[in-house]
């Protein structure tokens, strides 16, 4: 299949064709979303797998959110308490080749499947961000920008032996160099952001965000154990999309970058993930969103 410019009228059209061109690709075994609607499909697959039966330079924009990989036996602190920081086996480390090999391989298709002037963000901590940021470079992307999440309400460190953690970084990149990516100036200036600290109304937006971790709100059909929060993903989904886009997120967890683009309107999502418990928890979060605006 190849890349055409798609326009609104069409999109509907464009983002069916694409689940089932995904659903009849040549590959076996057959895949198809595990929950579909007209403008979100959740694939509870392996997104390399999922990936690969893609056509070229069909998505809009991506953000991942990789395991870092530091499920590790080690310790951190959680509303005041002790707690592992193992949060399941899709987050250990298989050692430093393994993991950049895993890292390369899924960025390669994100590659692929992007459209030349589509755009790709990808969060992590020092575990996976410089890994994730060299295989950007390796793979010629061409990076816009270096966010720095700042969490205000981040847990204290428990030893005391080091600074807190309290940031994490979120890379933008381009696939194409010479391409000409979709960036909302004015909304970012002029919008509204009261989670946010550092943002003074009407100036530029700046590369360092303050927003608060996860709200009670986001939490009420349980969590996902690095969930993000959705002011993070409105603000990337606002500034880097336009309506009618088609949004990829190869990690979905909980869903927060497809319930952000549910919230924000008039985008079509697809994400993937390994795991049937974080699928069904998006379920249910975007069942939740798709009542309170029927009744808007
Ligand atoms: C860091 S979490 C994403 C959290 C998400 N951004 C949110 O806000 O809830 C990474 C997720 O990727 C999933 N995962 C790990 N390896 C995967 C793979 N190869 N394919 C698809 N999903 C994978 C894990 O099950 C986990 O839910």
């Amino acid at each position: 299949m190849k890349y055409n410019a798609v326009s609104s009228k069409k999109t509907e059209f464009v983002f069916e064709k694409l689940v089932n061109y995904i659903a009849e690709y040549k590959k076996t075994p057959k895949i198809k979303p595990v929950f579909k609607t007209n403008d979100f499909a959740l694939y509870n697959d392996d997104c390399l797998i999922v990936l690969a039966r893609f056509p070229d330079n069909y998505v809009d924009m991506i953000f991942a959110d990789p395991p870092y990989l530091l499920s590790n036996n080690g310790f951190t602190c959680q509303n005041g308490k002790r707690v592992s920081v193992n949060k399941g086996n899709w987050d250990s480390s298989k050692g430093f080749d393994e993991d950049l090999n895993f890292h390369d391989l899924w960025i390669k298709e994100c590659k692929r499947v992007l459209k030349p002037e589509g755009t790709i963000w990808i969060s992590g901590t020092y575990h996976s961000i410089y890994k994730c940021g060299f295989l950007l470079q390796k793979n010629n992307f061409h990076i816009l920008n270096d966010i720095s999440w700042f969490k205000p309400n981040a847990a204290p460190n428990l030893s005391c032996r080091f600074f807190t953690a309290s940031h994490e970084t979120v890379l933008w990149a381009r696939k194409d160099k010479k391409a000409k990516h979709y960036f909302d100036y004015s909304s970012m200036k002029n919008g509204d952001f009261p989670e946010d600290s550092i943002k003074k109304p009407s100036l530029q937006m700046r590369s360092v965000w303050s927003i608060p971790t996860l709200s009670k709100d986001e939490k009420i059909f349980g969590k996902h154990p690095t969930q993000k929060p959705l002011a993070l993903l409105k603000r990337i989904i606002k500034s880097s999309t336009k309506e009618n886009d088609i949004i990829l997120d190869p990690f979905n967890g909980g869903g927060t970058t497809g319930i952000a683009s549910k919230i924000i309107g008039n985008r079509k999502y697809i994400g993937c993930d390994l795991d049937k418990q974080y699928i069904d928890l998006t379920i249910k979060r975007y069942e939740n969103i798709a009542v309170r605006s029927k009744l808007k």
